[in-house]
């Protein structure tokens, strides 16, 4: 079993100096929990890997401290990376650069580019202080399972898990994972573009730095990590209109309603928030809640078509896309 601490003082230097030792510590963050350790101890990487049930080649986010400590893990540091940590670090916001020689490959599964992102959780800040280097975290969730936006999530996808320390920082802010942004530029990619879609929008990045891409469909050898099936529930999930939903209810099927609106009962209705970040901050608990209720199927209410929404949808997609 894992050791689940509350975040304090002690907690915090405890997990600091597991980090140091090679352990795993899983610790909050604005937008989900991460599963850390330290990025240039190669065993503790390939630890994370094992316990996530990771494939080797998906690259880990390496997390920092600040600019100075971003800067020392890459290979060249252009200005926009400047100019847009200045307007969104700390927080949900991770850069892909390409990566220093003197970073192991094994923590950027084998690419030559790095991501990085300096989170702005008090814990996480703390964490990071106190251990001194940048620590390489994942979602702290079984591969291709939902994130985990409280520490009971993580200490259940982990269960089996001795070797980890979970600091307990109560609920996500966000809930769903930064947005990232590549900024390797090259004759394919001449323009830095979105690899994953997040609270930070390509509207805001394009105000400091121009025009961002936005591809639709992020090809997998791009960005592993968003191959398609992904943040997704052991039950098989649909997304929905509220009259599809309804027509599906008659069909008899035991489900479980994510639902914006009101349905009318006997059925099993999570009610979700009906604003974009609130839905956001809901949704993964949501998706266990519901996985826990027992069902033949998650009806999902497809929320609205709006910009503020996209990260939401893209997650939804991922979600109920099929096996
Ligand atoms: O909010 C977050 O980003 C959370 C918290 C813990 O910081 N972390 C997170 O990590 O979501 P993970 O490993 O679950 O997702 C990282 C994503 C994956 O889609 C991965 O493929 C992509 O970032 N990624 C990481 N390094 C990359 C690289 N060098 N090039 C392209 N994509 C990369
Ligand atoms: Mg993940």
């Amino acid at each position: 079993m894992p050791l689940l601490l509350p975040a304090n003082a002690d907690s915090i230097s405890l997990a600091a100096k597991r980090l140091a030792e090679g352990h795993l510590v899983a610790f909050p963050t604005e937008t989900v929990y991460g599963l850390g350790a330290d990025t240039f101890n190669v065993r503790a990487i390939a630890n994370v890997y094992a316990a996530k049930g990771r494939p080797s080649d998906n690259p880990l986010i390496a997390h920092v401290y600040g600019v100075d400590q971003a800067r020392s893990l890459c290979a060249d540091w252009p200005e926009t990376a400047d100019v847009l940590a200045a307007a969104f670090w700390p927080g949900p916001l991770t850069l892909v650069l390409p990566r220093s020689p003197h970073v192991p490959a094994a923590a950027t599964g084998g690419r030559a580019t790095i991501a990085l992102r300096s989170p702005r959780h008090p814990v996480a800040q703390s964490l990071l202080r106190a251990f001194g280097g940048p620590i390489s975290a994942p979602s702290a969730n079984r591969s291709g399972h939902v994130s985990p936006t409280v520490a009971a999530h993580v200490a259940r996808d982990f269960d089996a898990i001795d070797d980890l320390l979970i600091l307990d920082g109560g609920a996500c802010e966000l809930g769903l994972e930064s947005t990232v942004v590549s900024l390797d530029i090259n004759p394919r990619h001449p323009r830095p573009r979105i690899l994953r879609p997040g609270s930070i929008t390509a509207a805001q990045l394009a105000t400091v730095i121009g025009p961002v891409d936005q591809p639709t469909i992020t090809t997998q050898a791009d960005s592993p990590g968003t191959a398609h099936r992904h943040y997704a529930p052991r039950t098989p999930a649909l997304v929905l209109t509220l009259d599809e939903i309804l027509a599906h209810l008659r069909t008899g099927a035991r489900a479980i309603i994510l639902a914006i609106h009101p349905i009318p009962a006997p059925h099993r209705v999570i009610p979700m928030p009906g604003d974009p970040s609130g839905y956001a901050a809901r949704l993964y608990a949501a998706l266990r809640e519901a996985d826990d209720l027992g069902a033949d199927v998650i009806l999902i209410q497809r929320p609205p078509d709006a910009p503020l929404w996209l990260a939401v949808h893209d997650r939804l997609a991922r979600a109920a896309s099929s096996r």
